[in-house]
């Protein structure tokens, strides 16, 4: 099965039906999809990076919204209804902290439920529940191409560019952010070439963005995390494009682990550095990155990853998964709005406000 024929995320059948995805833990060994039929399957896939990626985690929750209602039958009481509502959401938001476009999709899902509450009807909130989960995948897919011709323009011809973890369509509902980038280069006719950062502890980079990148027919050369100073040093690098999971009012940016380094390597070499990433993940009410939830997540990642041990039983470990990119090191954001350039307050409070 090749990757152009499989949806990362899809919903089977009418708002009976069920949710399916690529299961991402087992790329690029194996291409495998799981059916998601009960708000515990979703709420585990996401907890397990089976989908990972801040958008892509919106879409399968707000699914998961649609699932976990599914057990309300149509003649239960609004009383019943809304507190199995609050139920799935407060579960559904357990299952990652920092990207907050889990979060953004739970409450434009539970919006559009409040919205109804005057009918009382319990079909038609479910039904409008489902057509909002839909909207959102849908407006996913158009966000994605319109970051990738407003991000492609910052490309010439022969660049060479990097990228740390995966944003690309894996992370989204099609074509990604960071990687619409070079997807978007490459379809207006630029030849450029790809660094990608494998990507510790869960190699994001080498068995996702490489594998994606190579499924499109773009020049990728993997790279250990460790090796990305010494390539910019070596003037490989023309710019760098990263994904974001939150952004803060003030341009603080939350992204994979790495990033942060990555991104002072990039100053330092005076290579310029983007962000991409839809205006969903943005969070206005933090006013810098300081306040940004950072997950950490468990030690066995670390030491013994993919089934191999390779740290001494018992050792102590730090596991944070993401990092916090301040904003003076951000050359653009790139939006499906256009790119913020410079980074501040007063740019990003204009296009997200006029959005
Ligand atoms: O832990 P992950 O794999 O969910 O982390 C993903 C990232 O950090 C991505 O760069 C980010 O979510 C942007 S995806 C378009």
């Amino acid at each position: 099965m090749s990757y152009q024929n499989i949806e990362t995320l899809s919903w089977i059948g009418d708002q009976h039906g069920w949710l399916r995805m690529i299961d991402q833990t087992l790329l690029p060994a194996e291409l495998h999809e799981i059916d998601c039929r009960h708000v515990e399957t979703v709420w585990e896939a996401i907890k397990t990076l089976r989908v990972r990626g801040a958008p892509a985690i919106g879409i399968a929750a707000a699914y998961g919204v649609c699932v976990g209602l599914q057990t309300i039958p149509s003649d239960a009481d609004i009383v019943e209804f809304k507190r199995r509502l609050h139920e799935v959401v407060e579960y559904l938001a357990s299952s990652r902290p920092t990207a907050v476009n889990l979060f953004w999709a739970l409450n434009r899902m539970k919006a559009k439920a409040e919205s109804f509450y005057d009918s009382k009807n319990i079909e038609e909130i479910k039904v409008a529940l489902f057509s909002e989960a839909k909207a959102i995948h849908e407006e996913d897919r158009r966000i994605c191409r319109s970051i990738g011709m407003f991000g492609q323009e910052l490309l010439r011809n022969g660049d060479t560019f990097l990228t740390h973890c995966n944003a690309g369509g894996l992370a989204t509902a099609d074509y990604g952010t960071a990687l619409a980038v070079f997807f978007a280069a490459t379809e207006m006719g630029k030849k450029i070439k790809v660094y990608a950062d494998e990507t510790r502890p869960l190699l994001q980079g080498s068995r996702l963005t490489a594998w994606e990148l190579m499924q499109r027919g773009i020049d990728v050369t993997l790279i250990c995390d460790s090796m990305a100073a010494m390539v910019m040093k070596q003037g490989k690098i023309n710019g760098v494009v990263v994904g974001a999971d939150r952004i803060a009012a003030n341009g603080d940016t939350a992204n994979k682990i790495g990033t942060y380094g990555v991104a002072i390597s990039a100053k330092t070499h005076n290579i310029p550095f983007y962000v991409a990433a839809p205006v969903s993940t943005f969070d206005l009410t933090l006013v810098d990155g300081n306040s940004i939830p950072i997950e950490e997540r468990d030690s066995e990642e670390i030491c013994n990853g993919f089934g191999k041990r390779t740290a001494p039983q018992g050792v102590n470990v730090y596991n944070p998964a993401f990092d916090v990119t301040p904003a003076e090191f951000i050359t653009g954001i790139i939006t499906e709005h256009g790119i913020i350039s410079p980074v501040n307050r007063e740019n990003i409070h204009h296009l997200v406000s006029t959005s």
